[in-house]
C-alpha cells in the first residue's frame, strides 16, 4: 500500500522474525489485567494484554484515546497506583517478572535497565529544582555521587541528544527550556544510565510536526546505535510505519492484532486495523473518519469488544470472544471472521 511505499527507513535492517522462539526475547506480557475501582464501577482499562518485544527490535503500541496503551504501559513498570490495580499477569523483562518486583527493586530497574520517556516532558521534570540537580538524583539512586563525574555524564547525556550548551540547561530550571528542548532533557535522563530497553508513550505530543519528527529521528537513533530495544506508544500508523519493526493494536483495553509492521500495514486482518489504517490522513484525499466510539469500559461489552462499530459483525461476536488467529508469519488476530469464511466454504 501507498504507505509502505513512502515508507523511509535511513537504518533499514531486516526486520527481525517474529516467531524465532523465545531467546532474543526481551519482555513477554501475558495476560496483562488492570481495573479500576471507582465510585461509577469497575473500569476495565487493560484486559488480558499479551504481547512481546525482541531484543533490538522497536514495536508500537497504536489505538485511540482510551484504549488502554498508557494504562499497559504503566503497569508493566509499577506505576498504577489506587484506585488502580493490576489483577492478573506477568510481565517478563529478561526472565523477571516485573509485576512480582517489590516497588524498591523496580525502581532500581527503571532507569537502569528501563527507560521511560513519558508523554509530557513538564510532567517529567521537577520545576522548582535545577536540571543539573536532577540528573543528580538519577545517578546518586544508582550510586554516582561524586559531583564532578555528575556534571561530566549529564553533559555528555544532554550533547548526545543535540543540546549545544548543556551547562547552560543543566543550571537553569525547565520553564526555561521550549517544549522540544524539554523533551530532549527527558530522552538525556531516560538515557542516562545506558538502559537496553526503552519506552515511549506519545513523546512527541503537543511539539509542533518538524520537532516532532527531530524527536522521534533522535529516539531511534539512540535506540539502534547500542541495539537498545524500545516500546512506541502513539496514535499515528504513519510514525509506526517509519519507526517500528512490529506492532501491537490495542482496542477497549485489549490486544486485537500484532505483527510485523509490513504484515499489519499490508494486510491488515481485524476490521479495527483495517478502519484505522483507511483513517490515515493522505495527501488530496479526503479525510476518512473512524465512525462510532470505544465502549464503555465499565459495563465491558460480552463477545468481541469491537462488534458495535464492525461492518462485518455476526452473530457469534455478541457473545463468544475470539480466539487468537495467527498467520504462518506470526501476525495474529483476534476476529471471528476467518471462521465464518471457512464455515462457508
Ligand atoms: N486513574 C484512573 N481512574 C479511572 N480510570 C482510569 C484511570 N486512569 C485511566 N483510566 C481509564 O483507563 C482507560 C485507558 O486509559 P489510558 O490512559 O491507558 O488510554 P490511552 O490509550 O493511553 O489513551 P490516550 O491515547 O488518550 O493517551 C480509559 O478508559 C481511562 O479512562
Ligand atoms: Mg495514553
Amino acid at each position: 500500500m501507498s504507505l509502505l511505499n513512502a515508507r523511509r527507513r535511513p537504518d533499514s535492517r531486516p526486520t527481525p522474525p517474529t516467531s524465532g522462539g523465545s531467546a532474543g526475547r526481551l519482555l513477554e506480557v501475558s495476560g496483562l489485567t488492570t481495573r479500576f475501582d471507582t465510585p461509577d464501577g469497575l473500569v476495565h482499562a487493560v484486559n488480558g494484554v499479551d504481547f512481546h518485544v525482541d531484543r533490538a527490535e522497536i514495536v508500537g503500541v497504536v489505538g485511540e484515546s482510551g484504549c488502554g496503551k498508557s494504562v499497559t504501559i504503566r503497569s508493566i513498570l509499577g506505576l498504577v497506583r489506587p484506585p488502580g490495580r493490576v489483577v492478573d499477569g506477568t510481565a517478563r523483562f529478561d526472565g523477571v517478572d516485573l509485576l512480582g518486583l517489590r516497588r524498591t527493586e523496580l525502581r532500581r530497574l527503571r532507569g537502569k535497565d528501563i527507560g521511560f520517556i513519558a508523554q509530557n516532558p513538564f510532567s517529567a521534570l521537577n520545576p522548582v529544582m535545577r536540571i543539573h540537580r536532577q540528573f543528580a538524583t538519577i545517578m546518586a539512586a544508582h550510586g554516582v555521587k561524586a559531583d564532578g563525574e555528575v556534571r561530566d555524564r549529564a553533559r555528555t547525556a544532554l550533547t548526545d541528544v543535540g543540546i549545544a550548551g548543556p551547562d547552560r540547561v543543566l543550571d537553569g530550571y525547565a520553564h526555561q527550556l521550549s517544549g522540544g528542548m524539554a523533551q530532549r532533557v527527558v530522552i538525556a535522563m531516560a538515557m542516562l544510565l545506558n538502559p537496553t530497553f526503552v519506552i515511549a508513550d506519545e513523546p512527541t505530543t503537543g511539539l509542533d510536526l518538524t520537532v516532532q519528527r527531530q524527536i522521534l529521528d533522535l529516539i531511534r537513533r539512540l535506540v539502534r546505535e547500542h541495539d537498545r530495544s524500545m516500546l512506541l506508544v502513539t496514535h499515528d500508523l504513519g510514525v509506526v510505519a517509519q519507526y517500528c519493526d512490529r506492532v501491537v493494536v490495542m482496542y477497549a483495553g485489549k490486544v486485537i492484532e500484532h505483527g510485523t509492521v509490513r504484515d499489519v500495514l499490508k494486510d491488515p486482518r481485524h476490521p479495527y486495523t483495517q478502519a484505522l489504517i483507511r483513517a490515515i490522513p493522505r495527501p488530496g484525499e479526503p479525510l476518512v473518519h473512524l465512525t462510532g466510539r470505544l465502549p464503555d469500559l465499565i459495563d465491558y461489552p460480552s463477545g468481541c469488544p469491537f462488534r458495535a462499530r464492525c461492518p462485518h459483525a455476526f452473530e457469534p461476536c455478541a457473545q463468544v470472544v475470539p480466539a487468537a488467529v495467527t498467520e504462518p508469519s506470526g501476525q495474529t488476530y483476534w476476529c471471528h471472521l476467518p471462521q465464518e469464511r471457512e464455515a462457508a466454504r
